[in-house]
């Protein structure tokens, strides 16, 4: 089925120019009794009234919200075994750090992802973009992290483009070495740096780099020593920076051009105001807050400080156990102070961003992948109001209708 029309909609198509701040992040673009066009796995119009033409399908919205498909900033996606007895320790006032300074969290999922194959990792990749697609999110990041020598890394980093190849979701992988310092190699954020990241940018020239900036993981000096190596190799720098500790990462991630820094539950009002006046997005992740420890980024002075935010869901086996970004906007609203608009702007346009595939997904105008989804509502804020669902009504994603 090519051509798709979905007429008779309040239609979002948070249409605008480059990563949305200030009152942009409030934008949504809204056409009242609207029509969006697909064909070919492409929007291809989009406007008021009705849709002229031919059309395969034409899926009549009833006055509901149709908007692009959720973009997810920040996901883990790819890993071997489970968490759940730590999760217990975590509930029991262990915390998260400590478990991973004792050689447990990170490190534990690191020994079961390195014990998985390929074909194993892609088939827990592929649930939970199964998930997701279910969900309404038609792209996401995907990170690497959980192999810790330059094979294991290699393995995730193809298991999760076999896994993309055979979905309907645009993946964007990012190689995440810098995650920890696995027991084994005491070494290994200087080799990163000095081999693995180069080596890593010659098999996958389109991935982002990343690392895990703490006391716990890896210095300041390492992790700019890395986001360096990447932007020599071609690379876009991510860092998880502020999440316990404030310890310049963030200012450095900025300085060295990083394309996102991620977390910032513990950045300071000194690292908020760097954040708004630099070019850097500031990716706010909820649900590791609601899982772990009820600390929440600073979403509300951020966007304030005129900072680019968008959101993600954090997916992973420890501290965010969801791949639901729906349960990371509500978050971001009921904790982290933003509005309803801006969490939508922060989880559609401004996460393409994050992913390096504005180009692509986040807005609905022609040429871009068709990715849509209809709501049950008339009004985009039940979105983010309502969690634990109701699913879309609709999720279109490349052109293909797979629910409605
Ligand atoms: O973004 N903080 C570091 N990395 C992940 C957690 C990964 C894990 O606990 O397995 C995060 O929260």
């Amino acid at each position: 089925m090519d051509r798709i029309a979905i007429r008779n909609a309040r239609v979002l198509t948070l249409q605008g120019r480059g990563v949305r701040r200030g009152a942009a992040m409030r934008e949504l673009g809204v056409i009242e009794r609207g029509f969006v066009a697909c064909e070919g796995g492409r929007v291809s119009r989009v406007g008021s009234g009705e849709p002229e033409g031919g059309w395969d399908r034409v899926i009549d919205a009833g006055g509901r919200v149709c908007m692009p498909a959720l973009v997810d900033a920040h996901a883990h996606l790819c890993w071997g075994g489970d968490r759940w007895a730590e999760w217990e320790q975590i509930r029991a006032g262990v915390p998260y750090p400590q478990i991973l300074a004792a050689g447990g969290g990170i490190l534990s999922t690191v020994r079961a992802t390195r014990a998985a194959s390929r074909e194993e990792l892609a088939e827990g990749v592929t649930q939970r973009l199964r998930a997701m697609a279910s969900l309404g999110i038609g792209a996401t990041d995907a990170k690497s992290g959980y192999g810790l020598e330059h094979e294991s890394e290699a393995r995730m980093l193809r298991a999760i483009g076999d896994a993309a190849a055979d979905s309907p979701l645009l993946v964007r992988r990012t190689f995440l070495g810098g995650h920890a310092i696995p027991p084994d190699d005491a070494r290994w954020p200087e080799r990163l740096a000095r081999e693995v990241v180069p080596a890593i940018a010659r098999e996958f020239p389109d991935v982002a780099v990343d690392a895990f900036c703490e006391r716990s993981a890896l210095s300041v000096d390492d992790c700019r020593a890395i986001l360096h190596a990447g932007r020599a190799a071609g690379l876009a720098g991510r860092l998880h920076t502020d999440q316990f500790t404030s310890m310049g990462g963030t200012e450095m991630a900025i300085a060295e051009g990083a394309r996102t820094v991620d977390h910032l539950e513990a950045a300071t009002p000194e690292t908020i105001r760097a954040v708004g006046g630099s070019g850097t997005i500031a990716v706010i992740l909820p649900c590791s807050g609601y899982a772990l420890d009820g600390r929440y980024a600073p979403g509300r002075a951020l966007v304030d400080a005129g900072a680019a935010l968008a959101i993600g869901s954090n997916a992973n086996p420890g501290s965010a156990p969801t791949v639901d970004l729906r349960m990371a906007m509500h978050l971001a609203v009921r904790h982290a102070g933003l509005l309803c608009a801006e969490a939508i702007v922060a989880a559609t346009a401004n996460a393409a961003h994050a992913i390096g595939a504005a180009d692509e997904v986040g807005m609905l105008a022609p040429g871009m992948r068709a990715n849509l989804i209809v709501l049950e509502d008339r009004d985009e804020r039940s979105l983010v109001h309502a969690f634990g669902g109701p699913p879309p009504r609709v999720v279109v994603l490349g052109g293909r209708v797979l629910q409605g």
